[in-house]
């Protein structure tokens, strides 16, 4: 067997290993044995690659490894919970922007050495320009995430953009027709990153986690056709996989906002439609005590909890097992309504739940929990805002308008655990907290548990 069979083997092991990864990632039981599989799957590629290709000296690329290892490190030891989709972000900027580099010096070698076909070179274009427009993009979706102020769009921005999309137009077809000018590949990434850069700004604060998804899907693609130029088989399975499952996740998640993928990106939602804090709310908010609502949860029968991106702020979960437990004993039926897109990253509240033993079954998505709620007692909202929001159902001019949302409303009795009366991620006011049926808790969300799980006790 040559050498070069070893490396075809291992790239196809690697590549059926990704898959199955892939696979079992889909289901809570088996994400962990996923997330192995991916790892082994990379490890294997990596290897593989290394006796394949004797491109850079090992120091070097050892060098890079500890410095890549330590800032990886560092930064996953010290990322809160809450702030995983900046990371990711960064992480997705950092995929596009080493795809650029490593095709831009493939296409230039294949330029020095006149190897240039139509092939390589379309394929650094879609490289150039979609790495380009993800570096940015993630960096720009990153600094929005961390809120940054002044990051939004400005008068005539889709004019500023619509030029640079002129111009990477015009350096792609010269990149093509004359590969020899290396300079029209350098302004075709310079005319990616004002896309990528003009591109997000344009986009409202409530469409970022599609954004990032986006941007995951753009640094398959551009790992992608980096593949191409390098001629390289498993970095083109792996970014075709990365690109496929991004874009995915990007289709589900604009269902859950009610928004196509057109609007997201071309359209901006405005918060000119909201209504002021003080006209929803007035003095119509009816607020309570951690005793109260122990009086309520005593003689409910059917109880669900709605927690939101709060719930991760006040790292409430344990607390919020032990109500689940307490109330489980007296009898009550307890179950947890999850909005797919509440906290700040897919699959948020699931992982937070998980993390306190809350076992899968008593999660119910959307659509299994919204009939359920008519014949709920009490429905407690813990940190949750924007996705319990009933004028995305009433109001056509509110910026979240036609977001499915949670119907907790429909619900006897609602219970908003909160510290204020502060909007949620879209900044608007939340006309359920000023309803008959809700009783607002003020407090961290955490302490508010726990005050009523010892006011059940003691009760
Ligand atoms: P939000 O609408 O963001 O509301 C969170 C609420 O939690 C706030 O109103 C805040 O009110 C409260 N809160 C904060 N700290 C708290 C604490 N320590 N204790 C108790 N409450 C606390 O959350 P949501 O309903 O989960 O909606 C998610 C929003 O984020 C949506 O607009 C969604 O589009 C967006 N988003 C989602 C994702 C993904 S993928 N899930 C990613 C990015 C953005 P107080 O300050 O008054 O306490």
């Amino acid at each position: 067997m040559s050498r070069l069979d070893v490396v075809d083997a291992a790239y196809l092991v690697a590549a059926v290993l990704f898959v199955l990864g892939l696979k079992s990632l889909a289901r809570p039981r088996t994400a962990s044995r996923g997330n192995l599989l991916g790892a082994s799957a990379m490890f294997v590629a990596v290897m593989a690659t290394l006796l394949d290709r004797a491109i850079v000296d090992f120091r070097v690329l050892l060098f890079g490894l500890v410095v890549g290892a330590a800032i990886g490190v560092a930064l996953a030891l010290r990322v809160r919970m809450t702030a995983m989709p900046q990371l990711v972000a960064l992480f997705n900027g950092f995929g596009g922007g080493a795809s650029v580099l490593v095709a831009l010096a493939s296409f230039v070698e294949l330029v020095d050495l006149g190897q240039v076909d139509s092939r390589s070179s379309v394929s650094a274009v879609l490289t150039a320009l979609i790495g380009a427009v993800t570096l940015t993009g993630s960096v720009v979706a990153f600094a929005k995430l961390q809120e940054v102020g002044g990051l939004r769009g400005f008068p005539g921005l889709a004019t500023v953009r619509a030029m640079a999309a002129i111009v990477a137009v015009v350096a792609a077809v010269m990149v093509v027709a004359r590969p020899e000018d290396v300079g029209w590949l350098w302004a075709l990434v310079a005319a990616g990153a004002v896309l990528g850069v003009l591109g997000t700004l344009a986009i409202g604060g409530a469409d970022m986690p599609v954004v990032i998804a986006l941007l995951n899907s753009c640094s398959g693609v551009a790992a992608s056709t980096a593949g191409f130029v390098l001629d390289n088989p498993l970095l083109i399975i792996a970014g075709s996989l990365v690109g496929a499952s991004g874009l995915i996740l990007t289709q589900i998640m604009c269902r859950s906002m009610n928004r196509s993928l057109v609007n997201v990106v071309f359209g901006s939602l405005s918060a000119g439609g909201a209504p002021d804090a003080d006209d929803v709310y007035g003095d119509r908010v009816t607020a309570t005590s951690a005793e109260e609502v122990a009086m309520l949860l005593e003689v409910a029968e059917r109880v669900v909890i709605v927690p939101g991106y709060g719930l991760a702020v006040a790292q409430a979960q344990h607390a919020v097992r032990d109500l689940m437990r307490t109330l489980g004993n007296q009898g009550t039926e307890v179950t947890f309504g999850i909005h797919p897109v509440a906290g700040r990253m897919p699959g948020h509240m699931n992982v937070l739940l998980a993390e306190a033993e809350i076992d899968y079954e008593f999660l119910l998505d959307m659509d299994q929990v919204n009939p359920t709620f008519p014949q709920t007692d009490v429905t407690i909202v813990i940190g949750a805002n924007d996705v319990v929001n009933p004028s995305a159902r009433t109001d056509p001019d509110s910026p979240i308008a036609g977001m499915p949302i949670l119907d907790v409303d429909g619900s006897r009795t609602v219970v908003v655990i909160k510290r204020s009366l502060s909007p949620g991620f879209a900044g608007i006011p939340n006309p359920l907290f000023a309803n008959d049926g809700t009783l607002l808790l003020f407090g961290d969300g955490k302490d508010a548990v726990l005050d009523i799980v010892a006011a059940l006790l003691a009760g």
